[in-house]
């Protein structure tokens, strides 16, 4: 199956990326809001990540126009193009909402179409169940996705070998290099990061080391481009939690345990980057 049109539910973080890419490869994007403000939100962040490359001199202002005119403005779910041939869902981390949107578009969206599901953890399985489960599938793209190559392809139970090489293929033809993952708590990427990035907060709430000490050996003694610290201020540590919290009860391993720090500056709102202080301030 050719993938021509491309509907991304949600303009956050990874949402406003994934169009960025698709876009910048000449598919038509339908990116998906909630309101009008969230869109325009949304819309600016990449007009100002494709400026970056402007300013480079690597894309002209011209260039920049054209992607930003391939991506298409939807307000609500309800309203998305029903010839989709791929939906991307990048909403936050939350299983029933996630749901209650492919829910809704499994109504709307012609049945032949793939469904994907950006979440960095929670079980494609489960969220295909209901839903076309042979078309069903993960794309975990990373942040920022314009500039990182790996996308995760996480295959549920049911998806079929076709649904999985249109994926795999349609991945290559983003410049992006894909991985196959079968589905398990945290699929490669974060079934690794994640317990280093905890075990990063436990040395620091042990009082081993102070936060910059902590970074520094990690950047320094292992050339990780950010220490676990500041990468956990990027994810944003409301979502740490929840990735260490899917480890923990999926494995059933007090190794997953999140480090009560992590717990207790959730509790405090001090989410990381987005919320302006986590083990940093910005
Ligand atoms: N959009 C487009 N381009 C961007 C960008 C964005 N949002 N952010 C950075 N860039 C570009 C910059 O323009 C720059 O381009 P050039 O090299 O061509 O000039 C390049 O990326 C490097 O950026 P900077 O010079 O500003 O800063 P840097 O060298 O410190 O790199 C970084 C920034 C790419 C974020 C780097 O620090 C890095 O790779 N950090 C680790 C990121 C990481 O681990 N991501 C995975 C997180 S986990 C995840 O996403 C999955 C999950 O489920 C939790």
């Amino acid at each position: 199956m050719e993938i021509k049109n491309v509907s991304v539910i949600g303009g956050g973080t990874m949402g406003n990326g994934i169009a960025h890419v698709f876009a910048m490869k000449g598919f038509h994007v339908n990116l998906v809001e909630t309101s009008e403000q969230l869109f325009t939100r949304s819309f600016t962040t990449i007009s100002q990540n494709l400026d970056r490359q402007v300013k480079k001199a690597s894309m002209t202002e011209n260039d920049k126009n054209t992607i930003l005119a391939r991506i298409n403005k939807v307000i609500l779910v309800e309203n998305i193009p029903p010839n989709s041939d791929l939906i991307i869902e990048a909403i936050f981390e939350n299983k029933e909402a996630k749901q209650s949107i492919f829910n809704k578009l499994d109504k709307i969206i012609k049945p032949d179409s793939i469904f994907a599901s950006n979440t960095s953890s929670i079980s494609i399985t489960e969220l295909a169940a209901s839903y076309r489960p042979d078309r069903f599938i993960g794309m975990h793209f990373m942040n920022p996705v314009p500039v990182m190559k790996l996308i995760e392809i996480i295959r549920g139970y049911s998806t079929s070998d076709a649904t999985f090489i249109t994926i795999k293929e349609l991945s290559q033809k983003l410049d992006k290099i894909p991985v196959e993952v079968f589905d398990y708590p945290g699929f490669i990427s974060n079934r690794i990061l994640l317990p280093m990035i905890n075990e990063a907060i436990f040395v620091l709430m042990e009082g081993v080391a102070s936060k910059e000490d902590i970074d520094t050996v990690m950047k320094l003694g292992m050339n990780h481009p950010m220490g676990p610290l500041t990468l956990a201020d990027f994810i944003g540590l409301d979502v740490c939690l929840a990735i260490m919290d899917v480890l923990y009860n999926g494995y059933n391993d007090s190794k997953y345990r999140p480090c009560p720090l992590l717990k207790k500056m959730v509790a405090a709102n001090k989410l990381g980057r987005k919320t302006g202080e986590g083990f940093y301030k910005y």
